[in-house]
């Protein structure tokens, strides 16, 4: 990962705005008076007006770390590397018996973990983010390719070939929906082409398809409720960020259609890794880890008979999910049959 605190400190603006275009946002956004470019960025605020600070509420020592944590945020999941398979390497359950498994998982393939409360599935997650070497309470190995990730590579590759959709939208920025997808979208050079509006579309009204409570396109992304941002983020990963592995940890009603989105994101030839308590969304991915105390106990393929299932349990969750909005709206449940 770039430490971008350093390279905003030791190089001249000018050089800074010629790797990163997006930079030039960061400071329009914040309406930042024009700056000597020949300087580092510390150093041409030194100039800049006390007033101009003091209206927006922000230190000369800020600015910087938030430039970093923007260009930190804009440039994750860039690199557009393609990875064609994922091994994980069992390690030792929190007993520290052997897990004995290496488990592979190729682009297409939507893998859910399932597990009582605290047995383990936001560690496996995190291990798999970390792309972690042995050196985590579970000793797991995470393979790429099929080869094991070098020191360098890890911290190169750590943010861009994994995305964490835990992560909230909080931005010191005030940014809105549609300027956050441009600006994301330029970062990534995916809008180079005549076709970045349309991708942009795109991706807004997945986003607000996903949502469960609509949002328009000036909504402020810090305005954004947890169960929208998470939407906003599972439609950017679906068509902006290339990132090729997308890990959710599932927090219970987020306010997203999740089994949408989980559709969404397997048809964008990712791996997808999602920890849940919902039994739908456990069957409906094409093989399920199991943890139990901290280890991976069993890999089960999702079976015929299993999808089967899953056929009359959506029935059973459309009449629930139709119970609960009657009865939201004031209505009566007298007669299941027209629900
Ligand atoms: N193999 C292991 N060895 C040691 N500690 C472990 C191991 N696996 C998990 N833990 C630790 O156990 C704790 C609970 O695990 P975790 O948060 O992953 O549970 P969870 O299944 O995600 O629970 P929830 O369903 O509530 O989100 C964490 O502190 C985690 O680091
Ligand atoms: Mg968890």
């Amino acid at each position: 990962m770039i430490d971008f605190g350093n390279l905003i400190a030791a190089q001249p603006l000018s050089a800074l705005l010629a790797d990163y275009p997006v930079v030039r946002d960061f400071f329009l956004n914040l309406n930042l008076p024009p700056l000597n470019e020949a300087k580092s960025l510390a150093d041409a605020l030194l100039e800049a007006d006390d007033d101009w600070l003091l209206e927006f509420g922000l230190t000369r020592e800020e600015i910087p770390s938030q430039l970093a944590a923007f260009l930190t945020t804009m440039t994750a999941a860039e690199s557009g590397r393609a990875v064609t398979s994922l091994t994980i390497i069992g390690g030792r359950d929190k007993s520290g018996g052997a897990e004995n498994i290496e488990l592979h998982i190729e682009p297409g393939t939507v893998v859910s973990i399932v597990g009582p409360t605290g047995s383990g599935k936001s560690r496996l997650l995190g291990d798999i983010e970390c792309l972690a070497q042995g050196d985590t309470p579970t000793a797991r190995r995470i393979l790429i390719d099929g080869a094991e990730v070098t020191e360098d590579d890890r911290f190169n590759l750590e943010g861009k070939i994994v995305a964490q959709l835990s992560q909230n939208m909080n931005f010191v920025m005030d940014l809105t929906v549609a300027e956050f997808l441009e600006m994301h979208a330029r970062s990534r050079a995916v809008g180079v082409s005549g076709d970045a509006d349309a991708l942009i579309k795109t991706c807004f009204e997945c986003a607000n398809s996903l949502a469960g409570e609509k949002f328009t396109p000036e909504t402020k992304v810090t305005q954004l409720s947890g169960g929208q941002s998470r939407a906003l983020m599972i439609a950017d990963c679906a068509y902006i960020s290339q990132s090729a592995i997308v890990l959710i940890d599932e927090i219970e009603n987020a306010g997203v259609d999740r089994r949408e989105a989980i559709a969404l994101l397997a048809q964008s030839e990712k791996i997808v890794l999602i920890s849940t308590h919902d039994p739908l969304l456990a069957l409906g991915a094409d093989k399920r880890i199991v943890i139990k105390n901290g280890g991976i106990s069993a890999i089960i393929d999702t079976s015929a008979e299993e999808k089967a299932s899953l056929v009359e349990l959506e029935k059973i969750d459309r009449l629930l999910y139709n119970t609960r909005k009657t009865l939201r709206a004031g209505g009566q449940i007298n007669d299941l049959g027209t629900l």
